[in-house]
């Protein structure tokens, strides 16, 4: 009998990863599989409440996942799949749709957010996205679901919604929790080190398959502080720029504050952002081969994402057919 907490998280293929992604999360991950047993989807379905280019997202799509296996995530160790592949998504997404009150959906702030973003396509999906959102983790009956802080109101009404289910038709639903990691750095963009790295922000971005050149050039470009010190020295609150700069250094080289400090003292930024470039860099030229790799062996990742959905599904099936069984629908 497998004794491990499950654990399980969507991923949306609508950008590139860079690295706050890696360095705040992807990371970490790997080591997870020792402990929990982990489901990760990439959340197509999910993606199209928005209009998409449909070769952009396919493209997108197995880029992410040959990223995630090129960041450390071990598909034997995992179970990594494409949330299309897996009907049941969809099935009790519809389900769950007729256990969930409109009123619940209007609170959503990304619904408001998102249909204030995208005025002349306020579409159905975009309204009950929480309703599959709620059917991607309840199939899997998870402990827990690591998630960003924008999508804790999704996982509590997601909560809401299986207590609902379950205080009607008896224990169906494991409840789940959300789970906010305690390791990963929270890495700041380096052109405006006061807000997250944001794929919106490319300028102060570092995207995982960036080239070299290009990595450097914005490390050469970050902002450090607008003293006149010129002293590598942690201290977010006066040299913000800095602090992050130190940060992503201590997270790619296990170095600590101090440590860098005194690496860098006296020298000056000149010296330091370059060498923080440097490093990254390094960190990132084995992620970028092995996903390059990796995309170009069509066959491997296909037998990855098939074994994957395979995977899945069955788990899948299982809750589904007892919700199916609960509702009244006749056996197939
Ligand atoms: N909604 C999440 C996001 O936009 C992605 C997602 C979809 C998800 N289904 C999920 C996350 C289930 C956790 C669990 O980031």
């Amino acid at each position: 009998m497998d004794e491990k907490k499950v654990m399980l998280s969507g991923i949306q293929p609508s950008g590139d990863l860079h690295l706050g992604n890696y360095l705040g999360a992807i990371k970490n991950w790997a080591d997870r599989a020792e402990e929990f047993d982990c489901y990760y989807f990439m959340a197509d379905m999910h993606t199209i409440t928005v209009r998409q280019n449909p070769a952009d997202l396919r493209r997108r799509t197995l880029e992410q996942l040959a990223q995630y296996i090129a960041c450390g995530l071990d598909p034997e160790k995992n179970t990594l799949f494409i949330q299309s592949h897996v009907p049941a998504h969809a099935e009790l997404g519809w389900v769950l749709n007729c256990y969930t009150m409109f009123g619940e959906l209007s609170r959503m702030t990304q619904f408001k957010d998102k249909s204030a973003k995208n005025a002349d396509n306020i579409n159905g999906g975009l309204f009950t996205y929480p309703c599959l959102m709620a059917a991607d983790i309840l199939l899997y009956q998870p402990d827990f679901v690591p998630v960003g802080n924008d999508q804790k109101q999704h996982v509590e009404l997601t909560r809401d919604v299986a207590e609902r289910f379950n205080h009607i038709y008896g224990d169906v639903f494991k409840i789940p929790q959300p789970y906010i990691p305690k390791t990963g750095a929270r890495i700041m963009g380096l052109t405006s080190p006061e807000s997250k790295m944001s794929k919106s922000t490319p300028e102060g971005c570092v995207f995982l398959m960036e080239k070299p050149e290009d990595i450097q050039r914005k490390f050469k470009r970050a902002i450090t502080d607008s003293d006149t010190e010129n002293c590598v020295r942690y201290d977010p609150e006066h040299k913000p720029g800095v602090a992050n700069l130190m940060n992503i250094y201590a997270a790619v080289t296990g170095k600590s504050y101090e440590e860098i400090e005194a690496e860098f003292s006296g020298c000056g930024y000149g010296r330091f952002k370059p060498a923080v470039g440097e490093a990254v860099i390094e960190t990132l030229r084995p992620i970028r081969e092995e996903a390059t790799r990796i995309l170009g062996d069509k066959a491997y990742l296909e037998s990855v994402y098939k074994s994957g959905a395979e995977k899945a599904s069955y788990v899948a099936g299982k809750t589904l057919r007892k919700v199916y069984k609960k509702v009244g629908f006749v056996a197939r």
